[in-house]
């Protein structure tokens, strides 16, 4: 099942986010429509703006207009993915050539370009102050959280908290502004704004943490992204610092040497180190722990089952196999 398909209110809803998608994407300009489409349609998972959905919903919203702002979050994430992947130089995303691979970095730079300016031309029209505020904010710093990334690249000495910071700007602060924005749109208690957007933000890091884990995991056909696309760009992501520290010194210095140089050479080894140091089950757990804490934060929503599909929507981020 659809993560979308958990609740049958949020289902016509989802559709009419999809909608909304398709029909805001024009352009007098064909390459733009044409990529647009090409990444729109290629069959993201939509759980960033499902996430809208859903906190609008549980915070007893009873207008349209989070229609249109899951889309400015789909737009957002959509014009960060195109820029990704020109940064990781990666080639594969959705189960297909990135818009790079097919049309090169200029083009994909730019389209992202256009999809964040969409993203805000459509948030003026729901105008609120509030809403353009967090979300604005949150734009600036997956930003920062990218740059960032960057500037630990091939840095083999990357903490574990330096990493956290990485991701809760680079991920953790959309889904964020999901929860939250939504939570403003209906006018909701600062109690449960406060939650909302702390469920965001856990869900958020969770759902990074698991992403990393399946890079050192998972098959291209399964992820829709190519396998070991991080340690490709030598980052050193969770499932690396830890197995850097449990393991012993031959491993440590491999990876070390590995994150150094960027490149596959090395996965196979790297891959059985991260396996048999337990870096796998820490990188998990960690993610479970946050997953949990979205779970808690909720206690402060009234009982409904918006309330109910975020806490399966918290399990279904860490236990997601794409
Ligand atoms: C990919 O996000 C980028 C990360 C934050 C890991 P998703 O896994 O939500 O990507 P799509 O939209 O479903 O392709
Ligand atoms: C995800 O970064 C965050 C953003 C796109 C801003 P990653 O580089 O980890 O995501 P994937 O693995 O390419 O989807
Ligand atoms: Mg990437
Ligand atoms: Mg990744």
């Amino acid at each position: 099942m659809q993560p979308h398909q958990l609740n049958p209110v949020i289902e016509p809803q989802f559709e009419a986010v999809n909608q909304y998608i398709l029909n805001h994407l024009h352009s007098g300009v064909p390459l733009v429509e044409k990529i647009g489409h090409y990444i729109v349609e290629s069959g993201g998972k939509r759980i960033r703006p499902l996430l809208v959905l859903l906190a609008a919903n549980a915070a007893e919203y009873k207008g349209e207009d989070h229609i249109s702002l899951a889309a400015v979050i789909e737009f957002i994430h959509t014009a960060t993915l195109l820029h990704d992947d020109v940064v990781d130089n990666s080639e594969l995303r959705r189960g297909n050539d990135t818009a790079n691979a097919k049309w090169g970095n200029a083009p994909s730079v730019l389209v992202g370009d256009f999809l964040y300016s969409r993203a805000f031309q459509v948030m003026v029209e729901i105008g609120s102050m509030d809403v353009m505020q967090v979300i604005s904010n949150a734009t600036n710093i997956i930003a920062e959280g990218e740059v960032l990334q960057l500037l630990n690249a091939k840095n083999p000495d990357t903490t574990e908290d330096a990493y956290m910071q990485v991701i809760l700007g680079k991920t953790a602060m959309l889904f964020e502004a999901a929860t939250e924005s939504g939570a403003i749109l209906a006018n909701a208690s600062q109690e449960q704004r406060e939650a909302l957007r702390l469920y965001g933000r856990h869900i958020g890091i969770a759902f990074q943490i698991i992403d990393d884990v399946m890079d050192y995991l998972s098959t291209a056909e399964e992820m829709g992204k190519n396998v070991g696309d991080d340690l490709a760009e030598g980052k050193a992501t969770l499932p690396l610092i830890h197995a850097m520290r449990e393991g012993n010194e031959e491993q440590r210095q491999l990876i070390r040497q590995a994150i150094r140089k960027g490149g596959l050479e090395d996965l196979q080894p790297i891959m059985d180190i991260v396996h048999s140091t337990g870096s796998i089950e820490y990188s998990r757990n960690t993610a479970y722990a946050e997953a949990d804490k979205a779970i808690q934060v909720l206690d402060a929503l009234p009982e409904s089952s918006f309330k109910e599909t975020l806490k399966q929507l918290a399990d279904l981020a860490v236990k997601r196999k794409s």
